[in-house]
């Protein structure tokens, strides 16, 4: 049974594995002393049968975790996934139920994300980047640099969870002022740090900077399109930190071109699992799309890196090695995600206490 299984038996196989994530768990698992066999590729249907041996499978953003992947996996005696993220986008969680147990990290830093958020506006609106590059050229000219004060415009967040809570208050610290726009509302945060829930017409009309805080779901893809840039106030900052399927690049593309928008800043992309996260310096770019946002020198894209700080990394790989251990001591999985809810916590662990469906023996 999972409750008495030996450490020995716990053998972990660690997908899309960096040296930076080597470091840290490597560092937090002297704790725990489970086998950890890190592979430098992503899962995906050619490497699930890598994984074949490994009754847990440590994961992360850009890994295949779709239905095929599941039974491929579920076959090989995977019995638990720990994601190493907050985001689940990625997960086919009714696939997964009642076969493999997916877990999360559902908060590690949201000041890592939401500092890296202002930090992609303030480059932009001061044109950090541009200056750099020149002064390394011992041009000292400041023509075409011009920004304008962010104290007293008007920043737009969408969805007001951890991160855009911490990113609210970021803005508000430059004396901004604030619109939201969150399925639920959160009035006591309102009140609490002076900020006005509208509806996303509103704050598409009345927002100088946009800054995108809410998860990918099955209703929100491509929300920010064609149709929506058209609502927004010409010469609008966007920022996306969030998931890039929440933007419809072509017609950010469009809105670039024609001016709309007057710079945009993304820590994440639509099509970013063949390009984030790796080097491809060496290589012929075959995404045309990303070739173009790269081409705008009012563009700033950083390659998926929000949550890259040491203290989301070292919560990161203590939360994911925790997960591990409640669910092989029978412990409360209190970071599951399943498909009664797309949520975590599940509601269904109020009727079984412990988890959204028994635990496998073994
Ligand atoms: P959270 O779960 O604390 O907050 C999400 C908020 O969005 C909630 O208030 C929810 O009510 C709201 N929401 C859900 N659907 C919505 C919709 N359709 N429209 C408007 N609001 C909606 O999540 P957290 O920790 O703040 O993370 C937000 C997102 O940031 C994650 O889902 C993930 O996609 C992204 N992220 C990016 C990282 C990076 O490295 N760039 C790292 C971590 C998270």
């Amino acid at each position: 049974m999972t409750g008495t299984i030996k450490k020995s038996e716990i053998k972990i196989a660690f997908f899309d594995a960096k040296t930076y994530d080597r470091e840290f768990f490597d560092r937090e698992n002297k704790n725990y002393g489970y086998e950890i066999k890190y592979f430098p590729v992503k899962l995906s249907a050619d490497t699930a049968q890598l994984a074949k041996g490994y009754n847990t499978l440590c994961l992360f953003v850009n890994d295949d975790i779709s239905s095929e992947v599941i039974d491929k996996i579920y076959e090989n005696g995977t019995r638990l996934i720990v994601m190493r993220c907050a985001g689940y986008n990625n997960v086919d969680l009714k696939a997964a139920f009642k076969k493999v147990h997916v877990l999360r990290v559902p908060e590690y830093s949201p000041y890592a994300v939401a500092e890296h958020a202002a930090a992609l506006i303030l480059a932009l609106n001061r044109k950090v980047h541009k200056a750099y590059n020149r002064v390394r050229d011992h041009n000292f000219s400041i023509a075409g640099l011009m920004g304008f004060d962010m104290h007293g415009k008007t920043a737009g967040v969408i969805g007001t969870g951890r991160i855009g809570k911490v990113m609210c208050e970021i803005l508000r610290g430059f004396g901004m002022k604030l619109l939201a726009f969150d399925r639920y509302p959160d009035s006591a945060f309102a009140s609490r740090c002076g900020v006005e829930y509208i509806e996303l017409k509103e704050l598409y009309r009345r927002s100088d900077i946009i800054s995108i805080h809410c998860p990918l779901t099955k209703d929100n893809f491509h929300m920010i399109d064609a149709d929506a840039i058209s609502q927004m106030k010409p010469g609008v900052i966007l920022i996306n930190t969030s998931r890039g399927q929440l933007v419809d690049t072509a017609a950010l593309v469009e809105g670039l071109k024609n001016e709309k928008i007057k710079a945009a800043g993304l820590d994440v992309y639509e099509e970013e699992s063949e390009y984030f996260f790796e080097d491809k310096s060496d290589e012929i770019m075959v995404d045309d799309l990303l070739a173009r946002l790269t081409s705008f020198s009012n563009v700033i894209i950083t390659s998926h890196q929000g949550f890259f700080t040491e203290e989301a990394l070292n919560n990161i790989a203590a939360t994911t090695l925790q997960n591990v251990a409640d669910y092989y001591s029978g412990n409360a999985l209190k970071n599951e995600i399943c498909y009664h809810c797309s949520e975590s916590p599940c509601p269904k662990k109020t009727e079984n206490k412990l988890s959204c469906f028994p635990r496998d023996e073994k």
